[in-house]
């Protein structure tokens, strides 16, 4: 084997995941640039490169409008800075949800142009066929089942699933439709804890939480809502940082030097050594 292979990164990959089903939770965070993926890679098992990049990155309204040209991009930053968790790309809106062989087209160019190790569709009813064409053809899934941000016009916000009895029913033969077609793990976002842990009881593939309980295989977030980026963040999320709060602070004490001509000082400027200015 050359060296050059011995060095290759041995990442999580796919059945790993799937056998941590009722063991240790499972930790995974939305990651969408090369440092923050570094930053977060030793932690977590799965780093998502979510489609929520859209709303986090680029300022869109929902999710909607993100290319899979965007997620491309950004699954290549990640996986130059992740070096042992399990890359997953979502597939964006549009782009898989038609016939199979095109979301197949679609996932493959994710996989081929990032390295990344799988992509992530939103598993509304219909999708169970092309998660089974997909896996059957190479491509690890993972489904996400209850609040699917992507459907966001059709439901008209967003909103937390299965409070009626029809909606329950539902979300769980969608999660259980994509574990049978052979998802490797289930995100379920935005349902109360009995059914999360319905889910969780019925389906052989990790459950991975958000806003779903601690009744799940695991738990995301996204990673700029617990870091305290922004000034709303759904109920469900917990702030571990106030990034918000401490880029402003240094970003005011900075402007301040500057208007005060305390920036830059000696330290953070060249010398010539010219014997002019010496
Ligand atoms: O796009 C995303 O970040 C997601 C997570 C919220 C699970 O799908």
């Amino acid at each position: 084997m050359s060296a050059q292979r011995q060095d290759a990164v041995r990442r999580i990959t796919a059945p790993e995941i799937t056998a941590r089903k009722g063991g240790d939770p499972l930790v995974c965070l939305t990651a969408y640039t090369a440092p923050m993926a570094e930053l977060l890679d030793p932690h977590c098992e799965v780093l998502l490169v979510g489609d929520s990049v859209g709303m986090v990155v680029h300022g869109l309204p929902n999710t909607v409008g993100v290319t899979l040209d965007m997620m491309i991009l950004h699954g290549q930053a990640v996986m130059r800075g992740a070096k042992r968790a399990m890359v997953v790309i979502d597939m964006p809106f549009g782009s898989y949800e038609g016939p199979p062989q095109i979301a197949f087209e679609n996932a493959a160019r994710v996989l081929k142009e990032t390295g990344a190790q799988a992509v992530k569709v939103e598993a509304g009813p219909t999708i169970a066929e092309t998660i089974r064409y997909l896996v059957q053809r190479g491509v690890p899934v993972m489904g996400h089942v209850g609040l699917r941000p992507q459907a966001v016009n059709v439901d008209g916000a967003f909103r937390a699933k299965g409070k009626t009895e029809d909606e329950r029913t539902r979300v769980l033969a969608e999660a259980e439709a994509a574990a049978d077609a052979g998802a490797f793990a289930i995100v379920v976002e935005g349902v109360a804890e009995s059914l999360a842990r319905e889910i969780t009881a019925a389906v052989d593939a990790p459950t991975i939480g958000i806003g779903a309980s601690a009744g799940c295989d695991g738990q995301i977030l996204v990673t700029d809502d617990m870091l305290g980026l922004f000034e709303w963040t759904p109920r469900f999320v917990r702030r571990y940082a106030d990034l918000r709060g401490e880029i402003g602070g240094a970003v005011e004490r900075w402007a301040a030097d500057v208007r005060a001509r305390r920036f830059p000082g000696e330290a953070e400027t060249y010398f010539s050594k010219r014997p002019a200015e010496a």
